[in-house]
């Protein structure tokens, strides 16, 4: 059964994006090669994206590392949205509901990973109890502001416990 794993690059003082979503900030940060994403890139079966990441600032625009793990993931990839295009690339489906999305993701991912990726989505799975694992990469920078890691007012507190003493910031969601 695949697991919900959300993974993201996040500042030291707590944000994915930057102030209008920039990303400009990230490329320098990604590391090359780093090996926690390299190991992870084999165990993802599916992507499931915001529409804000799925139309936001990759910081590879344009390069041939453009798109998710630069340029590496090439499976399914399920986009929440309640605007789907006209005209949807092939290996994309857009769903307009979180449950349906998980589910479909999940299904495409057979026994490997679902990655969620985007703020707003991966605290809605973590509300609806569907998110399994946390993995976030550091980087030594300060945004000031822009997109939380997980931004939930009022949101129930969660546990995490480590799941490996070799990648210090992936955690398995108590429950
Ligand atoms: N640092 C990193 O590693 C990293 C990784 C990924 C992304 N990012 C960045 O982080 C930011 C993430 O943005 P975010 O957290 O604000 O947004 P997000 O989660 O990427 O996307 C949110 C959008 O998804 C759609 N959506 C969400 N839940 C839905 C639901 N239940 N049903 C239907 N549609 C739903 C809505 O779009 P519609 O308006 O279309 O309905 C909503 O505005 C972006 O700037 C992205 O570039 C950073």
């Amino acid at each position: 059964m695949a697991k919900l794993l959300y993974s993201a690059t996040m500042s030291l003082d707590g944000h994915i994006a930057g102030p209008g979503g920039d990303m400009s900030w990230l490329a320098e940060h990604l590391g090359d090669p780093n090996p926690t994403a390299e190991r992870l890139l084999p165990r993802v079966g599916a992507i499931l994206a915001g529409n804000v990441t799925y139309g936001g600032g990759d910081p590879n625009e344009g390069t041939d590392e453009e798109g998710a793990f630069g340029g590496q993931y090439h499976g399914p990839t399920f986009v929440l949205t309640h605007r789907p295009p006209a005209d949807p690339p092939a290996d994309v489906a857009f769903l307009g509901d979180l449950a349906t999305a998980v589910a479909a993701a999940k299904t495409a991912a057979g026994d490997r990973y679902v990655n969620v990726l985007g703020a707003n989505v991966a605290a809605q799975c973590i509300d609806a109890g569907l998110l399994d694992e946390v993995l976030v990469f550091l980087a030594p920078v300060l945004l000031g502001d822009g997109t939380r890691l997980f931004d939930r007012p009022g949101g129930a507190r969660v546990r995490l416990e480590p799941i490996d003493d070799e990648y210090p910031h992936w955690y398995r969601v108590a429950r």
